[in-house]
């Protein structure tokens, strides 16, 4: 299995490499390896993950060659825009500013997201979809992810693997977690992985930064997601090979950030977001949608502080009441609400990647395939040993936890599939 496609150096200049995909090129960082024109190699996220020899390349290429166009075409045919007479007046000329390519306002936002009307949200998903696929082709990257501890020194209200909460805890030793990502990456073809834990200390510098250079190793993008750790704590780690972090900001709301999460500062958040830019990390961060006292107004803002961040890829999902928190008897999760700022993050921050979270498929079985069709491109599969999987409980019920990893590849695939669109990451 293979979530990457080899690509073909067409030129390098000043450390950065064209990469030819069947005629398709993309940009590529190349500080891992030095790589010159005419060489193959696999890319994530924008970055260069190893060169491949030319004669497996070759092999591969050769038998992803019809499937890459037959994808293509699949998708395009999907993401057409169909008539759409029934929708209101208001949003009509909205979406027609998208596709103008004009920026919408927070007022465009604001009306975008306020309809309840069925036609009007079948409308903007099919037109962020459009916009997706004019924008980014069919290519959907899909990440592996590695839950390898939930102690945490946080007390988050909405969470529970917080410090407070009785589960059962779990820490993966270093051992575990590098053959963990071996498996993902030799056995299960995986070329992006996700580190993510708690807030855990027993996790010092040395640690991490060990388990970063020999995940490294398997020729894979590292995601760390470890939350707040001093700026040096993830210079370190940036060194030693990761490129990339996921760390969510929760809610632009500083209110509402303070009081859910006792003792922290959203200024400080933020600005170790700032500083994982400026370090050069490819940087995945977000929100939760729904928490208990958000506006649409807050949802808003969500959009366009990602946006402010620089984010490379947006990871924003529904808040999910869970028992033994302090909100387990906060209201439901709105699936649509999700879908509409999936929408209006394609069309207010183009060029970036959306994930369509777990969290979303856990709320609605169907939803998955609703957020790649609303905008998303990228996924999530859990690599957690199936013996720790149900202890990383930060909410109830997460869907693909009642099978194996290798059932939830395969159904991933299938509807990708069947969408038109490519498990692979072409690049930024
Ligand atoms: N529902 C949904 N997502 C949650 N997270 C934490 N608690 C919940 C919950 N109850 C998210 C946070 C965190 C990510 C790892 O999990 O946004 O950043």
């Amino acid at each position: 299995m293979c979530y990457a496609i080899p690509g073909r150096v067409a030129e390098v200049k000043d450390g950065v490499a064209v990469v030819d995909y069947f005629g398709e090129k993309r940009n590529v960082l190349c500080d891992f390896a030095d790589v010159r024109k005419g060489e193959y190699v696999y890319a994530q996220g924008g970055v260069l993950i190893s060169k491949i020899p030319e004669k497996e390349a070759v092999e591969i290429l050769e038998a992803w060659k019809e499937k890459f166009f037959e994808l293509k075409e699949l998708d395009r045919t999907t993401s057409k825009i169909h008539e759409n007479a029934d929708a209101s007046g208001n949003i009509l000329q909205i979406l027609q500013k998208v596709n103008r390519n004009q920026e919408l306002g927070k007022k465009d936002a604001l009306e975008l997201l306020g309809t309840d009307d069925g036609e009007d949200i079948k409308l903007i998903m099919e037109t962020a979809n459009n916009v997706r696929q004019k924008d980014h082709d069919n290519a959907c990257c899909v990440h592996g992810i590695l839950e390898f501890s939930n102690y945490c020194t946080q007390d988050c209200m909405y969470c529970g693997i917080r410090k407070g909460s009785s589960v059962k805890r779990y820490r993966m030793t270093p051992e575990e977690i590098i053959d963990a990502a071996r498996h993902a990456s030799k056995e299960l073809g995986f070329k992006a992985l996700v580190l993510q834990s708690g807030e855990d200390p027993w996790y010092d510098d040395e640690k991490l930064e060990r388990i970063v250079r020999e995940v490294r190793r398997l020729d894979v993008l590292i995601f760390v997601s470890i939350g707040m750790r001093p700026k040096e704590t993830y210079k370190r780690l940036y060194d030693a090979g990761a490129r990339a972090a996921l760390l969510r900001f929760e809610t632009s709301n500083k209110d509402l950030f303070e009081k859910l999460r006792p003792g922290t500062k959203l200024e400080d958040r933020v600005q170790l977001i700032r500083d994982l830019n400026d370090m050069g990390y490819v940087v995945a961060t977000g929100f939760l949608t729904g928490l208990p006292g958000e506006t649409n107004e807050d949802l808003v803002n969500n959009i366009l502080l990602t946006k402010e961040l620089g984010a490379d890829m947006y990871s924003f999902g529904p808040f999910i009441p869970t028992d033994g928190t302090p909100l387990q008897s906060e209201s439901k999760p709105d699936v649509d609400r999700v879908l509409k700022a999936t929408a209006l993050a394609r069309f207010m921050d183009r060029k970036s990647k959306i994930l369509v979270t777990t969290a979303l498929e856990t709320v609605d079985k169907g939803a998955k395939k609703k957020g790649l069709m609303s905008g998303g491109n990228s996924l999530m599969i859990n690599i957690t040993p199936s013996k720790y999987r149900d202890l990383y409980r930060i909410y109830p019920g997460k869907a693909g936890n009642d099978k194996k990893t290798e059932e939830n590849i395969n159904d991933t695939i299938e509807l990708l599939y069947s969408l038109g669109r490519a498990p692979t990451d072409l690049g930024l």
